[in-house]
Order: C-alpha cells, then sequence, then structure tokens
C-alpha cells in the first residue's frame, strides 16, 4: 500500500462525494489532508471526526471560483503545513440542459466552478510547488469530457477543457519536477447523478461492461495510484475509471 507519512494533499470539494472519500483513503496512508468546500457544515463534521480518529485534518470555507480567496487561502496553507505534495483538483458542478434551453448563466456557473476553478487551484498549487521542485497535480475530468453528452454543453466543455489544461501544465511543470494527470470518471454513485434520471441510469449501466455505476471508492483509488510513487513517470495523461463504459 502507498504511503503518504509527511505528505500534504489538498482536496478541493473535499465536503463530499468523491473529495471525501480521497480524503479518507489519503488520511488511511498517512497523509496531512487539507479539504476547501463551500459546505462547511459537511467539512467540520468530516473534521471533527476524522481529528477524533487521530488523523491530521483541516478544512477551509473555500470557494473556488473567487481567486483572491483562493491565493490567500494557498498562502495560509503554505504557512500551516509549510509545503504541499499533491492537490486533487475535485470541485465541480453540473447544470444540465438541452442548449436549446441552457442559459448563458448556467453556461457561465459550471464554466466558473469546473474551470476556472480548476485554473484557479492549479495555478496557485503550482507555484508553491515550483518553489520546492516536487508536486502532483491531479485534475478531474469526466469521460463526457471524452465522448461529449446530451444535455451538458457547459460541463463537456469544461471536462473537455480540464483534459488540454493536464496536458499543457505537464508541459510546463514536467522540468520542475511536478507531475499532473487527469482522471475521467465514468458515473459515480455520488450526489452529483441524483439528477439523472433512472432510465438514462439504466441505460448507461447497460452500456457499462462491468455491468454497474462506480463507486468514490474506485475514483479515490485512482488518485492514489497517480500521486503515489508507482506513477513517478506517469504526467499529462487521462486515466478513464469508468468500467469500461462506451457511449
Ligand atoms: N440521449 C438521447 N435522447 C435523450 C437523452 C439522451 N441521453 N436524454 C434525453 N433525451 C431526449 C428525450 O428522450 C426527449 O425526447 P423527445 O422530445 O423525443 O421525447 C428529449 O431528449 C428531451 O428530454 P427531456 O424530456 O428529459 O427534456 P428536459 O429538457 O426536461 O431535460 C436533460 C433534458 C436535462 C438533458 C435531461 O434529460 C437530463 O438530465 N439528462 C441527463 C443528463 C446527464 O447525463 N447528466 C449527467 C450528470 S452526472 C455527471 O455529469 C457526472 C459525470 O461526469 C458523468
Ligand atoms: P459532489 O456534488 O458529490 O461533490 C462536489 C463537492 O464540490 C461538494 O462537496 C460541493 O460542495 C463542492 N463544491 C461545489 N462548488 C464548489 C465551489 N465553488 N468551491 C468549492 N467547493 C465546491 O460531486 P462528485 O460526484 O463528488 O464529483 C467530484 C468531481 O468529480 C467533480 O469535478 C465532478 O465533475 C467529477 N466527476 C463526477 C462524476 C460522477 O459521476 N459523480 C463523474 C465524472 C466526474
Amino acid at each position: 500500500m502507498a504511503d503518504f507519512t509527511g505528505k500534504v494533499v489538498l482536496i478541493t470539494g473535499g465536503a463530499g462525494g468523491i473529495g471525501r472519500e480521497t480524503a479518507q483513503q489519503f488520511l488511511d496512508r498517512g497523509a496531512n489532508v487539507e479539504l476547501w468546500d463551500m459546505d462547511k457544515s459537511a467539512g467540520d463534521k468530516l473534521v471533527k471526526k476524522w481529528s477524533d480518529e487521530g488523523h491530521k485534518v483541516h478544512f477551509e470555507k473555500v470557494d473556488v471560483t473567487d481567486f483572491d480567496a483562493v491565493k490567500d487561502t494557498m498562502n495560509a496553507l503554505q504557512d500551516r503545513w509549510g509545503q504541499l505534495d499533491i492537490l486533487v483538483n475535485n470541485a465541480g458542478i453540473t447544470r444540465d440542459a438541452t442548449l436549446k434551453k441552457m442559459s448563458p448563466e448556467e453556461w457561465k456557473q459550471v464554466v466558473d466552478v469546473n474551470l476556472n476553478g480548476v485554473f484557479y487551484c492549479g495555478k496557485t498549487a503550482a507555484e508553491v510547488m515550483r518553489e520546492q521542485e516536487s508536486g502532483v497535480i491531479l485534475n478531474a475530468s469526466s469521460v463526457v469530457g471524452v465522448y461529449g453528452n446530451f444535455g451538458q454543453s457547459n460541463y463537456v466543455a469544461t471536462k473537455s477543457g480540464v483534459i488540454g489544461l493536464t496536458k499543457t501544465w505537464a508541459r510546463e511543470l514536467g522540468r520542475k519536477g511536478v507531475r499532473v494527470n487527469a482522471v475521467a470518471p465514468g458515473f459515480i454513485e455520488t450526489p452529483m447523478v441524483d439528477t439523472v434520471p433512472d432510465k438514462v441510469l439504466e441505460k448507461l449501466k447497460g452500456q457499462t461492461p462491468l455491468g454497474r455505476l462506480g463507486k468514490p471508492e474506485d475514483i479515490a483509488s485512482a488518485y492514489v495510484f497517480l500521486a503515489s510513487e508507482q506513477a513517478a513517470f506517469i504526467t499529462g495523461t487521462v486515466l478513464q475509471v469508468d468500467g469500461g463504459l462506451v457511449f
């Protein structure tokens, strides 16, 4: 099992879904974890639970769409822990609608969180990692960023964009000892898929060779692998974790 003792891991959107499970897996492997999320009540509860269990964990209420807040909180993180080894750029939202019905507001909200937020957190984290000459940045893409999806113009644009950012940052940061990869999950059982009609989910299971939706653990394990020394020669890649889904 990979050991992250003494490593500092920042997880955006870490108070729920895939982010929370990713935090759990890093904590189980000895890491110190900082969570950024809008949901303070969920974040505070997790910190209490995990601190009581003896883990080193910290929560900050941060909106990743606010560049000044991201910059200030990244400075505070550096003061608090003295280093940043791994960023899991995970915060994301959906506002699904067909192209016909999607409002400019729904377009902008999703671009703001899923693309601007990823850029702001990646940019400020990279500053710390460049100075250290080490670090790993992991970005949350999606299978729909690879294939497209009915009703998700905004979300798909951001998740394809994240693939471009990943490949670009891998080129820029490799010589500074920083690896950058993306994970493209299939449909995973979290609150995010609650908005998907049941008949769409059933159809998706039928198109998945492994015959089920994914679980947050499936994605957390991929982040842990890509952050580990076992992935020391992997950068600029997109790991699809989707049960073989083709649609
Ligand atoms: N493929 C083909 N046709 C589809 C379709 C699909 N996936 N989804 C809907 N349609 C068709 C409907 O059958 C309907 O056809 P008719 O007009 O001929 O009856 C038409 O499109 C309109 O559908 P709705 O009545 O559902 O229209 P709506 O405007 O109320 O909603 C929608 C449209 C928002 C796209 C809704 O169908 C929806 O939410 N679909 C799911 C979108 C989705 O997959 N989101 C993924 C969220 S999870 C996630 O994003 C995580 C990740 O990374 C994978
Ligand atoms: P989720 O909705 O369960 O959790 C997302 C978390 O992000 C929440 O805790 C939320 O409060 C936080 N968040 C939202 N906006 C924020 C903001 N502006 N600033 C800070 N935090 C914010 O979602 P889930 O399913 O855990 O998804 C995590 C990531 O994985 C997202 O980027 C998502 O797009 C991606 N993903 C999810 C898939 C799925 O099927 N669930 C599939 C493919 C990708």
